[in-house]
């Protein structure tokens, strides 16, 4: 009988988290106005919110971080750090910055100009936002595939590449700057890329003259991934896997709070000796000097364990197993989710859901606020609250295609009968989704107005979980 797979740690350090009643949450629910960036996370008592910075580090990387040298030139964390980058993702330079969205910002204002397209699978909503902020076009390419929850396709993060060659052609390889492939594609609910796609996008690339960068953010993991379901690839190790995927990219941006393992951190990388230069004249005038980025020795030190441990097999194959396992038991329960689950989320599909709920009823917000009220789990819509916008024409508020809710998994942090204690909230849930109501915008401040909007329910006065007003399907 195959055996379970279990956490490949034992727990050395805890920290307590706290139960509320649910009285309290209404409370702290409504004083956060149905937004979770809101809430307080002392109230929380599962964090879903991200995986970005909120993994557990190892004893080995505390014991780095009092190895720190917090030189302001020249580190030796530095040296430590920049070597296991060179080693692992194989680019020659590498440039420390403090999170993902500064390495995009160096990289995007170097290289783009206005009137440019970024083809990416999809576009993360920082890569978007850097790439519209330098009046260049984000464009988002991902196979059919990718965008309907419930198909089955091993690879959903693959990008189209007859629509990549269907563009180049309709602007010219002039006004591509770079091709960008995001490695889980998160936006597009975790999903991996296949080591077939990658070398077909690099080869279109190639005959372009385009650089191929990666959003490497989760890449340990989609690396895993294609050993399972890549039959070249089937037991193969997950370095080798990386160090071929990124012989087919010019560099990388990488944000280190995701498979570096570490609460703050990132690079970007590349072989580009001029382009990297450049890059470093931005870096040292909004980061700090090349040897540090924003970031203190220490934290370096930490990212360089991290990198390692990431790629470690035990720790994935049981990364991935727990992923799936929480995917499963919603999935028996009845909850439709984005198929097959993803590296480091789960996507719940709360249009299909709360199917009486409308778009601009906020499905997904409403599902995030019950499942507060229910048992203290803080999640995270990714619809028409994160993605829906005002049409500065009609002033209609436009709809996102999917109203989906992620319940995203920190790294090395939760156990088992926490996942199931999660199941049996979304067992009580989904038996009365179809009193759930919806909910009103009542402020918001673009752009990514999600961070700060509030709401009200629909039905004042109506317990968002009892709608007797709430229509049924
Ligand atoms: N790219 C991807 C694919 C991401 O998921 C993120 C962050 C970034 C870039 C930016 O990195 O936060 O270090 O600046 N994703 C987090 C999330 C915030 O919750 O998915 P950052």
């Amino acid at each position: 009988m195959p055996r379970s797979i279990i956490e490949p740690f034992r727990i050395k350090s805890v920290e307590p988290i706290r139960m509320t009643t649910r009285e309290e949450r209404e409370g702290y629910l409504n004083e956060a106005a149905f937004n979770p960036f809101l809430l307080r996370a002392e109230d929380v008592l599962i964090d879903l919110l991200t995986d970005s910075g909120t993994g557990a580090m190892s004893a080995d990387q505390w014991a780095s971080i009092m190895r720190g040298d917090e030189s302001y030139a020249g580190a030796r964390s530095f040296y430590r750090f920049a070597e296991t980058v060179r080693e692992i993702f194989g680019f020659q330079h590498v440039l420390p910055t403090h999170q993902g969205r500064a390495a995009e910002r160096i990289l995007f204002t170097t290289l783009c100009k206005p009137g440019d397209v970024v083809p990416n699978n999809t576009h993360f909503d920082t890569t978007r936002a850097h790439v519209e902020s330098v009046g260049a076009r984000a464009l988002d390419l991902p196979i059919p595939e990718g965008r309907l929850p419930a198909a089955q396709h091993p690879f959903k993060g693959n990008m189209d590449t007859d629509a990549l060659r269907a563009i180049i052609a309709e602007v010219g390889a002039a006004r591509v700057p770079l091709v960008m492939l995001t490695v889980t594609n998160n936006s597009g609910g975790g999903q991996p890329v296949s080591m077939a796609n990658v070398r077909a996008v690099h080869a279109i690339c190639r005959e372009h003259g385009i650089p191929l960068y990666i959003d490497a953010c989760r890449y340990a993991e989609n690396c895993w991934f294609i050993r399972e379901r890549e039959p070249e690839f089937a037991g193969r190790s997950p370095r080798e896997i990386a160090r071929e995927l990124f012989s087919y990219a010019d560099g990388c941006t990488m944000s280190a709070k995701k498979d570096g393992l570490v609460n703050i951190g990132g690079f970007l990388a590349g072989n580009d000796a001029a382009l990297a230069s450049a890059e470093s004249r931005l870096l040292i005038l909004t980061e700090g000097f090349t040897t540090y980025g924003g970031l203190a020795g220490r934290d370096l030190e930490a990212m360089a364990t991290g990198l390692g441990e990431a790629l470690d097999e035990d720790y994935l194959n049981y990364r991935i197993a727990s992923t799936a396992y929480l995917g499963r038991r919603l999935t028996e329960i009845g909850v439709p989710i984005v198929q097959p689950p993803g590296g480091h989320a789960v996507y719940i599909d709360a249009g299909a859901m709360l199917a009486h709920l409308a778009p601009r009823e906020y499905p997904g917000q409403a599902l995030v606020g019950e499942l507060y009220l229910e048992g203290g789990i803080r999640a995270v819509e990714i619809g028409t609250v994160m993605f829906g916008s005002t049409d500065p024409l009609s002033g209609e508020e436009r709809t996102a295609p999917l109203e989906l809710v992620r319940l995203a998994i920190p790294r090395r942090v939760y156990t088992q009968s926490h996942i199931d204690y999660v199941g049996e909230v979304f067992e009580d849930l989904y038996r009365r989704r179809e009193r759930i109501v919806g909910l009103k915008m009542l402020w918001q401040a673009p752009p990514l107005r999600h961070f700060t909007a509030r709401f009200e329910r629909l039905h004042q006065g109506s317990p968002l979980s009892e709608g007797a007003l709430g229509r049924k399907p």
